[in-house]
């Protein structure tokens, strides 16, 4: 790909369809949403608005993130405060297609009621070619996918622009230097739309995402410098025998996983050294007196997918 070619034409092309309209950019600080937010803040500038959306679900420190990354950008940005609305359409949710559909109906009307306010026809999203191949072959619904699964976007109110649609995340990443935008950006770890929804098997509840961010910063640290796709916690739903203070206890179960992808649309499991999975294990299990057991996935996608659900 010719990024410079791409980026000229992607300009072009959002001033066109926009013209001298408003755009709302759904932008939650990942490599894909904070470009796609970029590009077209660099076609429309003060037309666009960003809006970061804090669901309660993002990792340690990441909407503090956001919107400084937003605000360095010289990016106009709004935030919404949703996390007791995300909880409670996740309340009772056990199913992992029923979590992302809850997920992705919070989402888009929240999106619908800011593009209300702000009189925007218009809403901008990271989309990228990975999201729209693993939905249309019925692997997952990826929350961000809406036509493609017969849903039309105007049913939320609004039209979407998806500058990155046609792109694999080597590319996304591309784009996003090629732009000027920070190693912190450009290089960050892909994360999942629906967030620590997905890492928690079963019901999502304020406890459960505490321990699944706990041990998702300590898993990121300890394996920070592996070059990895991604690396990760999830939090089982069953539970099983432990120790804790000579005790039986009857406790959390996680399991770590880091993955080797380029795109992510296939991964391997990476042969992370026994020393790193040890001190993750002690961490863990030291520092979250509610988890006994630690383990370490070794399964490539396919047959898995990189996350649980
Ligand atoms: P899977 O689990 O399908 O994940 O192997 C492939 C990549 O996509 C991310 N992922 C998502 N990203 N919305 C997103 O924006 C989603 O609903 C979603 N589900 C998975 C996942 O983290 C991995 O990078």
């Amino acid at each position: 790909m010719n990024v410079r070619r791409f980026i000229e034409k992607s300009l072009k092309e959002i001033k066109e369809i926009v013209y001298e309209n408003k755009v709302i950019s759904a932008c939650s600080g990942g490599v894909d949403s904070t470009t796609a937010t970029f590009l077209v803040h660099k076609a429309i500038g003060e037309n666009l608005i960003a809006v970061f959306i804090d669901d309660g679900l993002r990792r340690e420190g990441e909407p503090e993130f956001v919107v400084k990354t937003l605000k360095d950008l010289g990016i106009k940005a709004r935030f919404v405060d949703a996390k007791e609305e995300f909880l409670e359409a996740l309340k009772g949710k056990i199913d992992a297609e029923e979590k992302r559909k809850a997920f992705r109906d919070k989402f888009y009307k929240i999106l619908g009621k800011v593009a209300k306010e702000e009189k925007v026809k218009f809403i901008a999203q990271g989309t990228i070619k990975a999201d729209i191949v693993e939905t249309v072959k019925g692997i997952k619904t990826q929350h961000n996918v809406l036509e493609q699964i017969g849903i039309n976007p105007e049913t939320y109110g609004y039209s979407i622009l998806e500058p990155l649609k046609e792109l694999y995340k080597p590319e996304v990443r591309m784009v996003a230097r090629e732009l000027g935008l920070s190693a912190d950006i450009s290089e960050r770890m892909p994360f999942p739309g629906p967030a620590l929804s997905i890492r928690i098997l079963g019901e999502v509840t304020s406890d459960k995402v505490a321990i699944v961010r706990k041990a998702t910063e300590i898993v990121e640290e300890e394996t920070k410098n592996l070059g990895t796709f991604q690396n990760f916690a999830v939090l089982h739903n069953d539970k099983a025998t432990g120790i804790k203070n000579g005790k039986r206890v009857y406790g959390n179960i996680i399991t770590v996983r880091v993955v080797v992808s380029e795109d992510a649309v296939t991964a391997k499991a990476k042969q992370v050294p026994y020393e790193i999975l040890e001190k993750v294990s002690e961490r863990i299990t030291n520092e979250m007196s509610s988890v006994v057991r630690c383990l370490y996935d070794i399964t490539h996608k396919p047959p898995a997918t990189i996350e649980f659900e």
